[in-house]
C-alpha cells in the first residue's frame, strides 16, 4: 500500500454552499505533507472528513485502503491521531494528568505511560509545567501538550490542524525538527499551517486549496518554478495610488495583468521584466511614495499569494485550473 491517503472527487456542501469541490490528491506512506489555503478554504473541513467526524456529500476518501466511513471499525482506529485546530484538553487536570489519562485511554500500561510521558514532556519543554492545570497554560503550551498527547498511541498517521499557531519562534523551530524526526521514524504526517516558512523548513510536499478546490500540488520548488519563477519584485507604496498602477501598465508594455498582484498597497511582480520594472519605477515620480522596492528570491509565500490572488482577479478560473492540473 503506497498511498496512505487517497482522496477522489471529494465534495462537501454546507447549506447548499460548496465547501469542498471535487478534491483529489494522495499522500504516500511516510510523507510529510502540508495543506495550505486562505482562511475558509476548507482545510479543517477536509480533516474532519478524513478523520470520520463528518461525512462528504460525494466522492471517496480512503485511508490505509479503507473508506473513511469504516475506519473507526478497523484495526487502524487507535493508530491515527488528530490534533484539532482548537485544543481539546481536560482543563481541570494538570499537564501530567492530561498525558497520563490519554495513555490510559489508549490502554497503555503504567510503565509505558511513564516512559512516554517523560519523553514527550521533555521533548516539548513541558517538564517544568507538568503540575500546572491545563487551563492555566499559555496558548503555545496548550498546543505542545496537545501534540504530545497525540503521540501517546504511536500513531501511524498524524493529522495536525495548525500546530504552529501560537508557538513562539523557538518552539516552532523545535516542532519542525520534531516533525522531521517523526517522519524519519516512518510516521505519515499531514498538517495545515498559515506559515509558509514552516512548510519550507519541513521541505514537505504541499497541497494548496482555495475555495475548496485544489489549485496547486507538489514539491515546493516545483510550485515556485511553475507559478512565479525564481525572482519577484516587491514594491510597497505608502498609499493606494491608482495612477501608479496605470503608469506601470502603460510604461512596461509587455507586462500582463497576470504578471503582478496587489495586496492593498503592496505590489508583487514576477517574470523576466522585474529588473527593468525596478529601474522604471525607481526613476519615476512615484518613488517618493514608495517605502520599499526590492527584488528577492521567490519563496512559497509569494507563490501562494500569486496563486490565490490570481483566482480572485480572473474570476472564472477554469483555464488556470487546467494549467495547474497538468
Ligand atoms: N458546521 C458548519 N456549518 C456551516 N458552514 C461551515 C461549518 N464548518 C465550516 N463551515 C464553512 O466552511 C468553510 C470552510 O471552513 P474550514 O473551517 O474548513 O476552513 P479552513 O480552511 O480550515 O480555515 P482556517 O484557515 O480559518 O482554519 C467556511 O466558509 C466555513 O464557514
Ligand atoms: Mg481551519
Amino acid at each position: 500500500m503506497e498511498n496512505i491517503i487517497e482522496v477522489k472527487n471529494l465534495t462537501k456542501t454546507y447549506n447548499r454552499k460548496t465547501i469542498l469541490s471535487k478534491l483529489s490528491f494522495q499522500v504516500k506512506k511516510g510523507e510529510l505533507f502540508t495543506l495550505i489555503g486562505p482562511n475558509g478554504a476548507g482545510k479543517t473541513t477536509l480533516f474532519k472528513i478524513l478523520t470520520g467526524q463528518i461525512k462528504q456529500d460525494s466522492g471517496t476518501a480512503r485511508i490505509f485502503d479503507i473508506n473513511v466511513e469504516s475506519l473507526l471499525e478497523s484495526k487502524y482506529k487507535l493508530r491515527i491521531s488528530y490534533v484539532p485546530q482548537a485544543d481539546l484538553l481536560w482543563d481541570n487536570l494538570t499537564v501530567k494528568e492530561n498525558i497520563f489519562l490519554m495513555g490510559k485511554l489508549y490502554g497503555l500500561k503504567k510503565a509505558q505511560i511513564e516512559e512516554k510521558a517523560n519523553k514527550f514532556l521533555t521533548d516539548f519543554n513541558l517538564i517544568e509545567h507538568q503540575n500546572k492545570l491545563a487551563s492555566k497554560l499559555s496558548g503555545g503550551m496548550k498546543k505542545k501538550l496537545s501534540i504530545a498527547m497525540s503521540l501517546m498511541n504511536d500513531p501511524l498517521l498524524l493529522f495536525l490542524d495548525e500546530p504552529t499557531t501560537g508557538l513562539d519562534i523557538e518552539a516552532r523551530t523545535l516542532l519542525t525538527e520534531d516533525l522531521k524526526k517523526l517522519k524519519e521514524e516512518g510516521i505519515t504526517i499531514i498538517l495545515t499551517t498559515h506559515l509558509m516558512e514552516v512548510a519550507e523548513s519541513l521541505a514537505s510536499k504541499v497541497l494548496i486549496i482555495d475555495k475548496g478546490k485544489v489549485v496547486a500540488f507538489g514539491k515546493i520548488e516545483n510550485i515556485i518554478n511553475k507559478f512565479i519563477g525564481d525572482k519577484v519584485l516587491q514594491v510597497g507604496c505608502l498609499k493606494r495610488n491608482a495612477e501608479f498602477e496605470d503608469f506601470i501598465n502603460k510604461e512596461v508594455k509587455s507586462l500582463k495583468k497576470t504578471d503582478y498582484i496587489r495586496i492593498k498597497q503592496t505590489f508583487f511582480f514576477k517574470g523576466e521584466k522585474v529588473q527593468e520594472l525596478m529601474q522604471v519605477i525607481s526613476s519615476s515620480k512615484f518613488i517618493e511614495d514608495i517605502y520599499e522596492i526590492n527584488i528577492k528570491k521567490s519563496s512559497l509565500k509569494e507563490a501562494f499569494l500569486f496563486i490565490t490572488n490570481k483566482i480572485y482577479k480572473n474570476g472564472n478560473n477554469s483555464n488556470f485550473l487546467l494549467e495547474v492540473r497538468k
